[in-house]
């Protein structure tokens, strides 16, 4: 595992269909559990940096509750206009039942 990976929380503190907000290393981000699997995005909006953590999910997506932008979790990618850039999208790793993130990706 690299040496960037940092343990962040512990996978029963995140139902499945939620997510929680983490801050590592100067970056705030969203850590979500979907269908079994962790996601970690940067919580910030493309469109006008605004907080994605103000939206929700939607399947493999989080919704930007500002305009209505959804993007990818696992790309990171924007899927509905305005947004036009993708977000960045951190690894995840599970080990020891914690998730760990590499924030420096
Ligand atoms: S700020 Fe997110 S879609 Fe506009």
């Amino acid at each position: 595992m690299s040496e960037h990976f940092v343990a962040v929380a512990a996978c029963d503190t995140i139902p499945e269909g939620k997510f929680i907000k983490v801050s590592i290393k100067g970056h705030d981000i969203i850590l979500a559990h979907v269908e079994g699997r962790y996601h970690a995005v940067e919580d910030n909006c493309s469109h006008e940096d605004y907080p994605l953590s103000f939206g929700c999910l939607d399947g493999h997506r989080i919704k930007c509750s500002l305009h209505g932008s959804r993007f990818s979790l696992e790309t990171g990618e924007p899927l509905d206009e305005p947004a036009d850039c993708p977000i960045r999208v951190f690894p995840v790793k599970v080990m020891d039942g914690q998730v760990w993130i590499d924030p420096s990706v």
